[in-house]
């Protein structure tokens, strides 16, 4: 049922200023803005590759996302999955008596969109949306690659992955680590949170990028190059609105 991973989720206190960075500096075409008010939040999505960066700023102090900034300031909020019929989805998930946040699908701005609990999908808000007809993706300069999950136990994950989603394995190692997802439409890489300083849930983006040179250049002009190689480049979760980035060069087909 899942096609691709659509966008990733990341709250930020003001969306201005995370345009100069995920815009400005690392180059993602903006692709769609709106104020969703019934939601409380202002959102823009970003191009990037295949999927979509998601920024959502809080509009009003009573709100999930709100909740969220408060709690645990900026960063990863939620994980969107493409599929051509969120009202079926939903519906089969219901019956498998999965927690769900919405029970009836509505309208976001990916589309008709829900949510699944978190507790459901260990630790990740989770959104299924169908996207209207015909959107074509921008093309841009800096792509999504995978999002990097941190886990008690990666096999368990996979296989929960599977079952709600159907998402299949990209590659199978026999270390701890597992893939899932599509070559071309993005992956989610499962990891021991030891990996990841104990983090359970979202804890880092992989991007990449056919040129390091000038992507270097703009990301060193608004202070946000951690570390920088001939062929990766690591970025200052500070500078990233408190995301772990990882951009590894490679030439698209
Ligand atoms: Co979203």
């Amino acid at each position: 049922m899942i096609k691709k991973i659509h966008h990733v989720g990341i709250v930020v206190e003001s969306l201005a200023r995370a345009c100069r960075f995920w815009r400005d500096a690392l180059g993602l075409p903006l692709a769609r803005e709106a104020d969703i008010a019934d939601q409380g939040v202002r959102a823009s999505l970003l191009a990037a590759g295949d999927s979509e960066i998601e920024l959502l700023e809080p509009t009003r102090a009573d709100t999930g996302v709100a909740r969220f900034l408060a709690r645990h300031g900026e960063g990863l909020h939620h994980v969107c999955f493409e599929t051509p019929d969120v009202d079926a989805d939903l519906g089969a998930l219901k019956a498998q008596n999965v927690a769900l946040l919405d029970q009836t699908p509505r309208q976001g701005l990916a589309g008709r969109i829900a949510f699944l609990h978190p507790s459901a999908c260990g630790s990740v808000l989770v959104e299924l949306a169908t996207p209207p007809h015909g959107e074509a993706s921008a093309d841009s300069p800096v792509r999504f690659k995978r999002l990097v999950i941190g886990c008690r136990d990666p096999q368990d994950m996979t296989k929960t992955y599977q079952q709600l989603f159907g998402l299949p394995e990209v590659a199978v190692n026999d270390g701890p680590r597992s893939l899932l997802g599509w070559s071309g439409g993005g992956t989610l890489l499962m990891v021991p949170a030891v990996e990841v300083g104990g983090t359970l849930g979202m804890a880092a983006l992989s991007m990449v990028a056919p040129e390091m040179a000038p992507l270097v250049q703009r990301l060193q002009k608004v202070d946000a190059v951690m570390f920088s190689g001939a062929s990766e480049i690591t970025l200052k979760p500070e500078a990233a609105n408190n995301v772990h980035v990882h951009i590894s060069r490679y030439h698209f087909p």
